[in-house]
Parts: structure tokens; sequence; C-alpha cells
């Protein structure tokens, strides 16, 4: 008879938009226990604990990670927050997994993954793309070669926000609390997902600016792309054109051509090799609201395989750095006006 493994206690720090998919999915995984939340808006935190039945809510999140029953703590806060919470989480000797980005600047990245490691806590970067079954899949494809020498790879994310989307948030859309715009919060997605499909970068030409809305930061962004493997390639964000079109990714090799698109859950939806065709057949989910979060919780899952194991989490904290350094390139180069190498 094997041997039955207790519930990892998880606390939750932030209960805004995506403090409520991690709690639905920490509840969704039997291996673990919410086991408290914190947020420092008291009346939002009571109804959030309330709605997902969860007996200890706090508004300050110290309070929190000195529970001994809590072993990884889930950050949910403004990006400009998580190295600070991360630290003292790791100080706590609590493992960490943070929504993305790391942080906003590579300085508080490298604090945190250094306080991570120093207290031999684990670390793991919320991207959870990169659990969604076609983008593992298109990922085996290249790594197997079946696409050949890479020449191309374009990533596309444009995306709509309505300025009331940045008006209502007293951190989306600044400097100091989102460190960037279309990039920086939706575009790294794509980019973490490019990097992880393509290798590292070598250079970055980049142009950003804020086009449409009245916002500090860009919510318009282009830049030219050399690989280290030699591929050229392109990205364009932006959070102001209308329709929002989502993201795609368009992948060519010697081989032939591979095309990531969707919303949450990019599928593969062109994928031609010179030998053959090869038809992917997408997975259904009953609905979207079914769908999203599912990834979420795979990666959630990953980090308690990885605690349990006593091994790295896929993303940790290396990982998670390399799309902010891809991202701070191309804001650096824009607003040099010349080419960085990374
Ligand atoms: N992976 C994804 O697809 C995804 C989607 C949305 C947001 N995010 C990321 O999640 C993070 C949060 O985004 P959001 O849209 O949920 O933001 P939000 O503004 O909706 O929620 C943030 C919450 O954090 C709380 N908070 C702020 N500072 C705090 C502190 N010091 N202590 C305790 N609570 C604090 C706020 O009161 C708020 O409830 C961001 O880093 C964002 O980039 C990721």
């Amino acid at each position: 008879m094997g041997l039955i493994q207790r519930r990892v206690g998880v606390g939750l720090i932030g209960v805004g938009s995506i403090g409520g998919t991690h709690a639905k999915e920490i509840k969704a995984i039997k291996e673990a226990e919410l086991i408290a939340v914190a947020d420092y808006d008291k009346e939002k935190v009571k109804d959030f604990a309330e709605k997902f039945g969860i007996e200890n809510y706090y508004t300050d999140y110290k309070e929190l990670l000195r529970r001994s029953d809590i072993e990884i703590v889930n950050i949910c806060t403004p990006s400009s927050t998580h190295s600070n919470i991360a630290i003292d989480a790791a100080n706590h000797k609590k493992h960490v997994i943070t929504e993305k980005p790391i942080d906003i600047t590579l300085e508080n990245a490298d604090k945190m993954i250094e306080a991570c490691k120093k207290n031999d806590v684990k670390l793991s970067i919320i991207f959870q793309l990169r659990f969604a079954d076609d983008c593992i899949r298109a990922k085996n494809m290249i790594d197997e070669g079946r696409l050949g020498k890479i020449i191309l790879a374009d990533l596309y994310m444009k995306f709509y926000r309505p300025l009331d989307y940045y008006k209502k948030s007293n951190w989306k859309g600044t400097k100091k609390g989102d460190g960037g715009g279309a990039l920086m919060n939706q575009g790294i997605h794509g980019i973490d997902l490019l990097q992880w499909l393509i290798g590292s970068v070598k250079s970055i030409q980049g142009l950003t600016g804020a086009l449409r809305h009245d916002i500090e930061v860009e919510d318009t962004a282009v830049a030219l792309l050399e690989f280290k493997n030699g591929a050229f390639g392109v990205i364009e964000g932006t959070t102001s054109v209308y329709p929002d079109l989502s993201q795609k990714i368009e992948i060519h090799g010697t081989n032939g051509t591979l095309i990531l698109k969707g919303g949450e859950w990019p599928t593969i939806e062109f994928c031609e090799f010179l030998d053959k065709k090869e038809v992917c057949e997408l997975k259904k989910y009953p609905s979207e609201d079914e769908m999203w979060g599912v990834a979420h919780r795979s990666q959630i899952m990953d980090m308690i395989s990885a605690v349990r194991e006593n091994r790295e989490p896929i993303i940790n904290g290396l990982e998670g750095r390399k799309s902010l350094e891809i991202v701070l390139g191309i804001y650096k180069s824009s607003e040099r006006g010349r080419m960085v190498e990374l």
C-alpha cells in the first residue's frame, strides 16, 4: 500500500482579479489545502474568504506568513510588489509562487531569486501558457527538429483594453506599479512562450509608445529580434487595437511552418511540414470558464510536486526572469533609439 501524503498548506496573497483563479484552482487540487488569504483591502478579503469558504483571512500578509501550517505562498498582488512579498515569504521559509512578471526590474528579480536560494525554498513564476497542451506539443515538435532550422519566429499580441481598464486600477498602466504596459503586463505571456520555444534572444531593436490611451506606459510596441540560434523575429504587442485579435505565434523553419493561435488557450492552428501536414485535434472544454484556469492548476500542481520531490519547479526564478529581460531590452532600445544586445 502506498504512503498517504498529507495535503500541502497554501496561502494566497492578493485577492483581486487573478486571485480568484488561484483560489478556485488550489481548491480543485486534492493535494492542496487553501488555508488562508490576505489582502490589505479589509472588505474584499472578508468577502473573498466567505465566497471560497476559507477560514482564515488577514489584512497584513505577514500574519499569514507566520502560520506554520502554510508551506506555499501564492502572490497575486500588483507586479511591482512581487519581490518584497516573495522575499518576506522566503525569509519565513515558505515556497513561493508568484504571478507574472517576476517583478518589474531585474534587480528585484535577482533579489527574490537570491532570497529563495538562501532560505532553501522554491520559487515559481506563473506563465500558465507553457502548461497548455498545444504549446507543449509545439515545443516538442520544435525540439524534435520537425521544423528544421528556425528561420523566422514572430509574435503578435494584439489586444484591446478600454481606457477604463487603466483608470479603474490604482496600478495598471503606471510606471511605478506595472513597470510598463502592453508588453510588461499582457505581451510578456507571449514573449515567455516565444523564447521558450525558440531559445535566447541575442539582440533587440524596439519601438514603444502610448498611441491611443492617455497612460504613462506603452499601449503599443514593436520589436525586431535576432535569436542566438540565428533566427529573426518580430514582436507586436498592443492593448490599443480594436477588435482584439488576441495572440498568435508564427514559426517558420527550413522544413515547415507552425502557427499557434488563440485566446487564453493557444492551439496549433496550422502545422505543415515538407513531408506532410499534421492535423491537430483541438482539446474541447465544456465552457470558456472551465478552460480558463486549467493551465494555472497544472502549474500550481507542478510546484506541489516540486516541493514533495525536492526538485526545481518547471518555471523557476531564472526561467521566469528571461521574459522580463526581453521586455526591458525592448524598452531600453526604444528609449535609446538603437539596437541593444542582451
Ligand atoms: N497569469 C495571468 O494570466 C494573469 C492575469 C491577470 C493578472 N496577472 C498578474 O497578477 C497580478 C495581480 O493582478 P490583478 O489583475 O489580479 O490585480 P488586482 O488589482 O485586481 O488585484 C491585486 C490585489 O492585491 C491587493 N494588494 C495590493 N498590494 C497588496 C499588499 N501589499 N498586501 C496585500 N494585498 C495587496 C489589492 O488590494 C488587490 O486586491 C499582477 O502581477 C498581474 O500581472 C496574471
